[in-house]
């Protein structure tokens, strides 16, 4: 999977995408991160990327010009007057151009499930107090926000995009059943974990894991699932797919 980012601050992703899951992922080639800086497309000896707004009010707003030459000249086209969409997809390689803004649609485990089947996504971090509304209109073609709160752009939850779709990426995790039973990928939490030692400070771990019964354990992390799913986050058991058992225990 290939990702093109779009941002004013290149910098600011080294770390995160050296080490760990991403690193290995990129180093394997089950990823290709490519970051642009969009100030390298931004017109003038000074490069400016950013205006103040039309009807006053202050703060600084992201000039179109320099995201649509940038997108032009990745993708080789020309971007029409009734905007990216419009563009046929046959023939033209053409990801869709994703920007990160506190009022997109709001990022789940279900929506990465989606996005990591895109061979490519173009991601665009938005800064300053926003970005001139034509971005919106005629280039970009889905905004995710990755929570209810605001953040000084777009480049963290960025990062946060890019690492839950690698992880989804065939082959990137040592265990393909890894993400099944991950938190949020069943609409559940995840049941507890321990390692050794087996007490720890007076603290025992819980008899059923030292017993050998498989099926038995197998229900117990069910149901510790739901319980705690019940306890921390009661809005997920509305969606999730419960069993008649899963229902039971829950009414108990
Ligand atoms: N930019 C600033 N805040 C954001 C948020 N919560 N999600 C996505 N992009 C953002």
């Amino acid at each position: 999977m290939r990702f093109d980012i779009l941002t004013l601050f290149p910098e600011m992703f080294a770390g995160v995408f050296e080490a760990s899951i991403i690193g290995r992922a990129r180093e394997r080639g089950h990823a290709e991160i490519v970051l642009h800086n969009i100030r390298d497309y931004a017109a003038g000896k000074h490069r400016v990327t950013d205006d103040t707004p039309f009807g006053g009010g202050g703060g600084m707003i992201m000039k179109p010009d320099p995201i649509f030459n940038a997108v032009e000249q990745i993708l080789g086209l020309e971007i029409p007057f009734e905007g990216y969409g419009s563009l046929a997809p046959v023939g033209v390689e053409k990801p869709p151009i994703i920007l990160l803004t506190p009022q997109g649609r709001v990022f789940s485990q279900a929506m990465a499930r989606e996005l990591a089947l895109q061979p490519r996504l173009m991601l665009l971090c938005g800064r300053y107090e926003g970005i001139d509304e034509r971005v919106r209109q005629y280039l970009v073609t889905d905004e995710i926000s990755i929570g209810d709160y605001v953040l000084s752009g777009g480049e963290i939850p960025t990062m946060v995009l890019v690492d839950t779709l690698i992880r989804l990426i065939p082959g990137v995790l040592g265990d393909e059943a890894a993400t099944s039973k991950d938190s949020h990928s069943n609409g559940l939490l995840e049941y507890p974990h321990y390692t050794r030692p087996a007490d720890y400070r007076g603290h025992p771990i819980p008899e059923i894991l030292l017993s050998g019964h498989h099926a038995k354990l197998e229900i117990w992390r069910r149901q510790e699932s739901l319980a705690r799913t019940l306890a921390r986050r009661p809005d997920l058991l509305a969606k999730a797919d419960l069993s008649q058992a899963d229902h039971a225990f829950l009414e108990n």
